[in-house]
């Protein structure tokens, strides 16, 4: 596959700051045989960017840096939130945009994320927008629509040149932190299901080089049988993100 795999790890909201150096610090050992196979990312909170990157610059490591999320205003009377510049600043490369949490408890909307994306990029990083059903949603045999409708706005209004670069990540609501997860099957039809939309979009070329991410209850143990499967170029990491030899393990799994 032409696409290099990618796995991130969204540690949402665990670790310090100091923490964050030890948890970068182990995992860029462990995965230190793979880093041109693999595009290893960590995505702390907010307040772990800082020392996060710092190590990565000191200690030269072949590490992506990602946040979890980002305002679309360039600056303003805005209280608690960060700006795209903010986080260009500290050297981040990746900022997850929709995931559902942000969705849930913070009031993110489709049409909010598609400005977060457009103020991302204009930055020169990349989002990882997430999308990914209910498990209503699922039962209602309605998942390739909704997740469907679910990029075209997420991602409107692109030129095709960005819309390649881009990573999506498929999470199906239902398999975030519960152990639940899709047969590697079904999450690569939904994962297929948004690299034609996003050829609809924009094109054969960014269909082909779009990174289509699965996420949602990821383990060393499941996490070959997801990456064994044609539209799936990597994995968004929670829970198994924020213990090193565990992280590792899904990065050596993700080696073409
Ligand atoms: P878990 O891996 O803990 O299920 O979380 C997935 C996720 O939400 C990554 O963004």
């Amino acid at each position: 596959m032409a696409r290099r795999p990618m796995v991130a790890g969204n540690w949402k909201m665990y670790k310090t700051a100091g923490e964050a150096v030890v948890l970068v610090q182990d995992v860029a050992e462990l995965v230190d045989d793979v880093w041109d196979k693999v595009e290893v990312v960590v995505c702390p909170p907010f307040t772990d960017l800082k020392s996060a990157s710092t190590v990565i610059e000191l200690d030269k490591l072949t590490m992506g840096l990602g946040a979890q999320d980002v305002f679309y205003e360039e600056e303003g009377a805005f209280t608690g939130a960060i700006a795209p510049r903010m986080l260009a600043d500290l050297r981040v490369d990746y900022v997850i945009v929709g995931h559902s949490e942000r969705r849930e408890y913070f009031g993110d909307t489709d049409e909010t994320v598609n400005l977060k994306v457009k103020a991302v990029l204009k930055h020169r990083m990349t989002p990882i927008v997430c999308c990914g059903e209910s498990l209503a949603v699922r039962d209602a045999g309605e998942t390739e629509g909704f997740v469907r409708g679910q990029i075209a706005a997420g991602l409107a209004g692109l030129d095709a040149d960005a819309a390649a670069k881009l990573v999506v990540a498929y999470e199906p609501i239902w398999a975030i932190g519960t152990g639940r997860t899709p047969t590697p099957e079904g999450a690569n039809d939904v994962c297929r299901t948004i690299r034609a939309t996003v050829g609809a979009m924009y094109g054969p070329p960014a269909a082909m080089s779009v990174r289509v991410l699965y996420g949602g209850s990821v383990k060393p143990e499941n996490a070959g049988m997801f990456f064994g499967e044609p539209d799936i170029d990597g994995a968004l990491v929670g829970g198994a993100s924020l213990d090193a030899s565990s992280f590792s393990d899904i990065v050596h799994a993700a080696r073409p």
